[in-house]
């Protein structure tokens, strides 16, 4: 079954608590969050002190994209405040194999993130041990972006590795996500669609989400 994580970046940050409430009513499966340094990438977001706001108020898995030089440093942080799965990218860490570990040994998921320009073999060798496999489809930073046409092959590359060596890590896909475009990812192998403006960003929340349900499970 194919999951849908609205992602607040869109949102209206001053009625967080009934932007959540809202489409958590509607039946998504988790709330993606995005968090940004201004160094990794050139927009800033939110911190741990929201997500620990959050986290009381829903019953959703919190599904924290951690777009930030040394995430190893707020690892914990963000543990504490409640996250249930931490992604990093794999462009901004070093040692991409003690990262992931020490996020598994919080008992939270773990996953990687790709940047469209970073090719799957750099992440090859630590596929075992990750939960989940974040392929952007923009380049990370603002929401609101066209999807990249050519990350498609990349996602089906990836469900093609998955199959082969029979790994069982999530695939998610974020940026650009619309009910076209979530087709398409499904259908080349992503599990978890993230969805920003699709979603916040629509007058009819309910409706957003019906379509891009529809669309993942046809
Ligand atoms: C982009 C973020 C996304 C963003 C997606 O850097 O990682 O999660 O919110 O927004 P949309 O769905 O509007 O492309
Ligand atoms: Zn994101």
């Amino acid at each position: 079954m194919k999951k849908i994580a609205p992602s607040i970046l869109s949102a209206n940050f001053a009625r967080l608590q009934e932007e959540i409430n809202e489409v958590e009513q509607l039946g998504v499966d988790y709330l993606h969050i995005d968090v940004m340094d201004g160094h990794f990438v050139p927009n800033i977001t939110i911190g741990p002190l929201v997500v620990e706001a959050i986290k009381p108020i829903t019953k959703l898995p919190l599904d924290v994209h951690l777009m930030i030089e040394n995430p190893d440093k707020y690892i914990h942080t963000f543990v504490k405040a409640g996250a249930s799965i931490i992604t990093v990218h794999q462009e901004a860490c070093t040692h991409l194999h003690r990262t992931i570990q020490q996020i598994k040994k919080h008992d939270v998921k773990a996953g990687v993130s790709l940047n469209p320009a970073t090719p799957i073999s750099t992440i090859q060798h630590i596929l075992p041990d990750v939960d989940l496999v974040l392929i952007m489809t923009v380049n990370p930073g603002f929401g609101g972006q066209t999807f990249i046409r050519e990350m498609v092959p990349k996602i089906e590359a990836l469900a093609q590795i998955r199959n082969d060596y029979h790994y069982d890590f999530l695939i998610e896909v974020d940026g650009g996500i619309n009910e076209k475009t979530a087709f398409t990812c499904a259908k080349a192998g992503a599990d978890i669609l993230v969805a920003g403006s699709a979603i916040f960003g629509q007058e009819d929340r309910k409706h957003a989400i019906h379509t891009i349900r529809q669309s993942i499970e046809r």
